[in-house]
């Protein structure tokens, strides 16, 4: 079945408006006619709306990092899937290693979240991942297994096809010690293969499943090339727009072999 590769740039808590209208504005001119590989930025909530605008038309799409799952309300501090696509997004990452870390995110949040994010309209790129010290222990499957059932427990056929997963191994994030791409094969086969247990083999061969985790322009094509990896969620490197922008292209070149 084929997948359209997917690369998306976390740019997590970084950049001002000024800074990211440069980085896109560099980006749209460095990757130019890249065909085959979807390609998403997520900046900060406040750079969302100017960096869409930038890039209207480009082929180009914006993302936010996070979002909550009530539409309004008395709920200070949050955004909702509405507020998002209104500032011209059209995926949310959901469930990043860092939310569960630092905001106390579990399952059954990233759950609603994902919900939210699908009723909205928004494509959820959905993170998963184990510590080193699960995966030292031995509980690597265990860990990605139960994130994959209570991030999708209720989902239907429909819900789960209109999403995107990301493995992220939380000791590769941030560390530069990228997993090699038999760990990263062997992680992104077993979460096909239980997708493929909730919903069928016709979602889980769809199914899109990036990998993150220290990922840059050298590494990324040997990832590509295992057949259960369809591209990557990029932290730091996707903050200077020359290192993404070859990035896609390589994940691109990788994809047609
Ligand atoms: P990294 O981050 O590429 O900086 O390791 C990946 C992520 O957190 O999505």
């Amino acid at each position: 079945m084929s997948r359209k590769p997917i690369v998306a740039g976390n740019w997590k808590l970084n950049k001002t408006i000024k800074e990211a209208i440069d980085l896109v504005t560099q980006l749209k001119r460095l990757i130019s006619g890249t065909q085959n590989v979807e390609v998403v930025v997520c900046p900060p909530y406040t750079a969302l709306g100017e960096v869409s605008e930038v890039l209207m038309e480009s082929g180009i799409h914006t993302g936010a990092q996070d979002l909550f799952w009530e539409e309004k309300g008395a709920f200070t501090g949050e955004v909702s899937a509405t507020l998002i696509k209104e500032a011209g997004a059209r995926f949310v990452i959901v469930g990043h290693s860092e939310r569960r870390q630092f905001f106390q995110e579990t399952d059954e949040t990233v759950n609603k979240k994902t919900r939210a994010a699908l009723a909205g309209g928004l494509t959820p790129i959905v993170c998963v991942g184990e510590t080193l010290s699960q995966r030292e222990g031995g509980k690597t499957f265990a860990v990605v297994g139960a994130q994959v059932k209570g991030a999708f427990a209720g989902f239907s056929a429909d819900q789960m096809g209109r999403l995107v997963v990301a493995y992220e191994p939380v000791w590769a994030i941030g560390t530069g010690k990228v997993a090699t791409p038999a760990q990263a094969q062997e992680a992104h086969g077993f979460i096909r293969k239980e997708v493929g247990k909730m919903f069928g083999d016709e979602v889980s061969g769809s199914l899109r499943i990036q990998y993150g985790g220290s990922v840059k322009p050298e590494n990324i094509a040997e990832l590509m090339r295992e057949p259960d990896i369809d591209g990557a969620l990029v932290g730091g490197a996707s903050l200077e727009a020359a290192g993404f922008a070859d990035i896609v292209k390589n994940a691109g070149i990788a994809a047609l072999k």
